[in-house]
């Protein structure tokens, strides 16, 4: 007799640590993590490696249905491929972190990006951490979470991820400011707490608690399936 699996979605702004927690989560539950912005991310690459920065948007949403993407768990996180090449460490560049939001802005773009993503949960015991998997992608996930923290704690926690980056820490929290806006304000998907999701707020939190109370939730629930 197995537990009945469950789907989990992980929403709140850049750097609030949903990537991490999610990872854990997934480790402790024995469940998939699928890291959804990475997604985003891959298209971006592609686009800025195509020239398509500046271009309409109908063709970076036709070079995105060209890609194939895959996303796989490794020991230090996860790989992140584009047709068969490894892109892991591209997708994390300042020059995808600055286009990214535009390119997430395409409707054609995130349509078939959260196909893909409810194909991959189809068969549920997955993590999803995003923007929009509590309210748009997985609306009927067992458990939802909310994961913020202040702007000042959030580009601290990413100052110390990347060490020798160009950027100090002041910018890093106006770059951030700034994605959380374009994210918030954007029409399509725009980053929304769902109703039903439980906030976390962890900028007095270690990781391991928030991963402690998300687990707590996952059990109650899988308690009550
Ligand atoms: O979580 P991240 O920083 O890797 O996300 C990169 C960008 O993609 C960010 O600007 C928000 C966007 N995104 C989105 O719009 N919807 C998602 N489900 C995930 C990310």
């Amino acid at each position: 007799h197995h537990d009945p699996k469950i789907n989990i979605a992980i929403d709140g702004p850049a750097g609030a640590g949903k990537s991490t927690v999610a990872r854990l989560v997934a480790e402790k539950m024995g469940y998939i993590y699928v890291d959804t912005g990475a997604m985003y991310r891959a298209v971006t690459l592609k686009a800025l490696e195509s020239g398509l920065k500046d271009g309409p948007p109908e063709a970076i949403s036709a070079l995105a249905r060209g890609l194939q993407i895959g996303l796989v768990p490794a020991k230090d996180g996860q790989r992140v491929s584009v047709n068969g090449d490894d892109v892991t460490d591209l997708i994390r560049s300042i020059e995808v972190n600055r286009t990214v939001s535009m390119v997430a802005q395409i409707e054609d773009v995130r349509k078939l990006l959260v196909d893909k993503q409810q194909h991959m949960a189809a068969s549920k015991g997955v993590v999803m951490d995003g923007r929009d998997i509590g309210t748009q992608v997985l609306p009927d996930a067992e458990v939802k979470v909310f994961l913020t923290a202040s702007a000042r704690m959030r580009a601290e926690r990413r100052y110390k991820e990347m060490d020798g980056t160009a950027m100090t820490l002041d910018e890093l929290e106006l770059d951030i400011q700034r994605r959380d806006r374009m994210d918030a304000e954007r029409e399509v998907s725009p980053l929304m707490r769902a109703d039903d999701a439980v906030l976390i707020d962890s900028t007095q939190l270690s990781i391991h608690q928030v991963v402690d109370h998300i687990i707590d939730l996952c059990k109650e629930q899988i308690g009550k399936e």
